[in-house]
């Protein structure tokens, strides 16, 4: 079992490496409680990212390489030839088994891979300085998230007017990120820049990281936000209610398709029909030029529990299936714009994304 241990610090973090361990604040217990994991192990790593303990992109992606550096302190090789086997063979396809959708996770293990593989052919190097450079690297992932994440909050900002009701799907926020957040990284850009800005936090079902976990850090760093169910954001926008849709991704595709948390489909086609923009927020790790298009995206199918029960308490009938992806397709041509820490696609195109990656290579 992890060690659990309250957190210390007057704030709060979403992880870090600390005392050869990573900790993480365990969002499975927000709002109720704030406690932080102390983990020790690949494997308890790697547990807490499938449960969800640790969720969001860009934060699974930063716990991954930490879960490299773990796996780097953990073994008992000798040898450096012998400590990159196992993390080849063992730890990083642990990892990698945890969470399909989210590129981040693919993309920081990438990252640590090549890393490791340039601190394996150092000359002199001792397992000891190879162990340090990759906590060294997970580290240096984790502060770029930070930095980024505030890129993208200022790219961003501009599109939130003052007085704003900005609609948001999920948690795409500090939670969901090494901190400060994606989509809520906009919002806070927006209200550090003297903005009023009103948040709906769409409920999220079936996990709730919306009521949860939106509402939680918001509500903590004292901006407006009120929750509605899933069901909700139709009337609202029908009502006039909404400004502006803004959201995360988990992947995004050669061609713009994006894939966030199951409902942002839904959204997308909503504010659409109401003429509301819908933006996306994303650091350019999330996006995947390796898939053509949204229909080569995997989506993760998660378990039956998690639609069929809400705690002890059984929703329907033992006999009858449920569907439960948790991610869903918005095509491109809903996103009026793509906020990226190198600015906006405004809309994003494949040619816009392909200029892009080249202006920067
Ligand atoms: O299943 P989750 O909670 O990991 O899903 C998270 C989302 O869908 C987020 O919107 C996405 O990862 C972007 S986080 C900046």
């Amino acid at each position: 079992m992890a060690e659990t241990e309250p957190g210390t610090e007057a704030g709060w973090f979403t992880l870090r490496w600390r005392a050869g361990a990573v900790e993480l604040l365990d969002q499975r217990q927000l709002p109720g409680e704030e406690c932080y994991l102390l983990l020790r192990e690949v494997d308890e790593l790697a547990e807490a990212i499938e449960t969800l303990a640790i969720r969001g992109a860009p934060a699974i992606g930063c716990a991954a390489a930490m879960g490299v550096a773990l796996g780097a302190a953990r073994s008992a090789a000798t040898e450096i030839v012998d400590l990159v086997r196992d993390l080849e063979t063992n730890v990083i396809p642990r990892l990698e088994r945890t969470r399909p959708t989210a590129v981040n996770l693919f993309w920081a293990l990438e990252r640590m891979r090549a890393v490791l593989n340039r601190l394996a052919e150092e000359e002199g190097a001792s397992v000891d300085s190879f162990r340090a450079g990759l906590v060294a690297e997970a580290e240096a992932i984790l502060e770029a998230d930070k930095l980024t994440c505030r890129r993208i909050g200022l790219a961003g900002a501009e599109l939130v007017p003052d007085d704003a009701r900005v609609l948001t799907h999920c948690n795409a926020g500090a939670l969901a990120t090494g901190g400060y957040g994606t989509a809520l990284g906009v919002v806070r850009a927006a209200v550090e820049s003297g903005r009023r800005v009103q948040v709906l936090a769409d409920e999220t079902r079936p996990l709730l990281q919306g009521a949860r976990l939106t509402a939680w850090e918001l509500s903590r760093d004292g901006i407006p936000v009120e929750v509605c169910t899933d069901n909700m954001a139709g009337d609202l926008m029908r009502r006039g209610e909404v400004d502006l849709v803004v959201v995360g991704a988990d992947r995004i595709a050669a061609n713009g398709d994006v894939a966030n948390k199951i409902g942002t489909y839904a959204l997308a086609v909503l504010a659409r029909a109401h003429e509301i923009p819908f933006y996306v927020a994303a650091p350019l790790s999330t996006i995947d030029l390796k898939v053509a298009d949204g229909s080569a995206i995997p989506i993760e199918i998660r378990g039956r529990d998690e639609v069929a029960r809400i705690g002890d308490r059984i929703l329907l009938p033992d006999a009858v299936g449920v569907r439960q992806p948790a991610f869903d397709i918005t095509p491109v041509g809903l996103v009026s714009a793509l906020i990226t820490e190198e600015g906006l696609l405004r809309p994003p195109t494949r040619d816009g994304i392909a200029a892009l990656f080249d202006s920067l290579s």
